[in-house]
């Protein structure tokens, strides 16, 4: 497969640096990745002799296994680096430990970090492209790409959904990613969450606020269920669980009652009983391992264009 066309970004740091033609050309090319990992041979050589290396100092099932499998499946040569049992754990610092990693030779970096801005940093010190896996709850970039390309696979369309985002999005970085990211493919955005869950910039981003659960599920098109992110919170943002899932979980009780079909997305890990129960989360309307699938041939897609633009 050749580029034809290029991203007008260098990194991947953020929706925030992507154009809608770039996101268009995303979507489109990992179009046709879908079609390459559903054949009998899942591979092409588009990325040999490109070596990355994925650099997590956070936890990540999703992610982690989706990159390396999309560079496998583009005969990318792949080195993996987990925080926990490396030098990290014995002072060195970021820039250092990625300094030496470059040393290997390597042509990009895959990192996923606790820290907002730790791959812009990191895109400003070394000379390897960047793609950011998530960064504190700042961005989750090829989330959102991959959330947009499943609700187009889905309903045809982007423009003119309606996508309602449900939970904790004070501290989301797929939230942000995907206001961005469905604002430039031209969709209808609302969060919807208790007071203490949602930022107070929020209406800077020209999104609808609801915080009636029934009333944002009735408006939308598209549900995507946050989850809860105890790891992040340092004070209490509501009385408990069991009194957050009474007021925002959403349920096939719920599910079932409203007047037309939505569906249900969850980018995961999901709190089973928390932000949805079981049968809403394996439910015809759930999407949730689509998601997961459409995630490798869109990172695919990423990692193919961004190597692109050094040809
Ligand atoms: N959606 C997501 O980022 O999942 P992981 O944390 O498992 O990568």
């Amino acid at each position: 497969m050749a580029a034809s066309q290029r991203l007008s970004s260098k990194h991947l740091l953020g929706i925030k640096d992507l154009n809608t033609q770039d996101i268009e050309l995303i979507l489109e090319t990992a179009n046709n990745f879908k079609d390459v990992i559903n054949r009998p041979i899942k591979k092409v050589p588009s990325l040999r002799d490109i070596t990355i290396a994925n650099i997590f100092f956070e936890n990540s099932t999703r992610t982690k296994l989706s990159f390396e499998l999309a560079q496998k499946r583009l005969s990318a040569d792949v080195v993996n680096f987990a925080a926990s049992s490396s030098s990290v754990s014995k002072g060195e610092t970021l820039i250092d430990t990625v300094n030496n990693i470059l040393s290997m030779k390597v042509d990009m970096v895959v990192m996923r970090h606790p820290y907002p801005g730790a791959g812009v940093f990191l895109s400003k010190h070394i000379n390897a492209q960047i793609v950011n896996a998530g960064d504190g709850a700042h961005e989750h970039p090829t989330q959102a790409l991959l959330d947009a390309f499943s609700i187009k696979e889905k309903l045809g369309e982007v423009a003119g959904k309606k996508v309602v985002i449900v939970g904790d999005v004070l501290h989301s970085r797929v939230a942000l990613s995907n206001i961005l990211c469905l604002q430039k493919l031209g969709a209808e955005v609302m969060v919807c969450g208790p007071t203490t869950l949602i930022p107070k910039y929020i209406h800077t981003l020209g999104v609808k606020v609801e915080h009636n659960l029934m009333k944002a599920l009735n408006w939308c098109d598209v549900a995507n269920m946050l989850r809860i992110q105890l790891e992040r919170q340092d004070i209490k943002y509501f009385p408990s669980l069991r009194e957050y899932s009474m007021m925002y979980g959403l349920n096939k009780q719920i599910l079932d009652s409203l007047d037309k079909k939505i569906i249900v997305m969850h980018p995961g890990p999901i709190n089973r009983g928390v932000e949805i129960t079981s049968d809403v989360a394996d439910s015809q309307q759930s999407i949730i391992l689509d998601q997961v699938e459409n995630g490798v041939a869109v990172r695919m897609a990423v990692l193919y264009l961004l190597a692109s633009q050094k040809g």
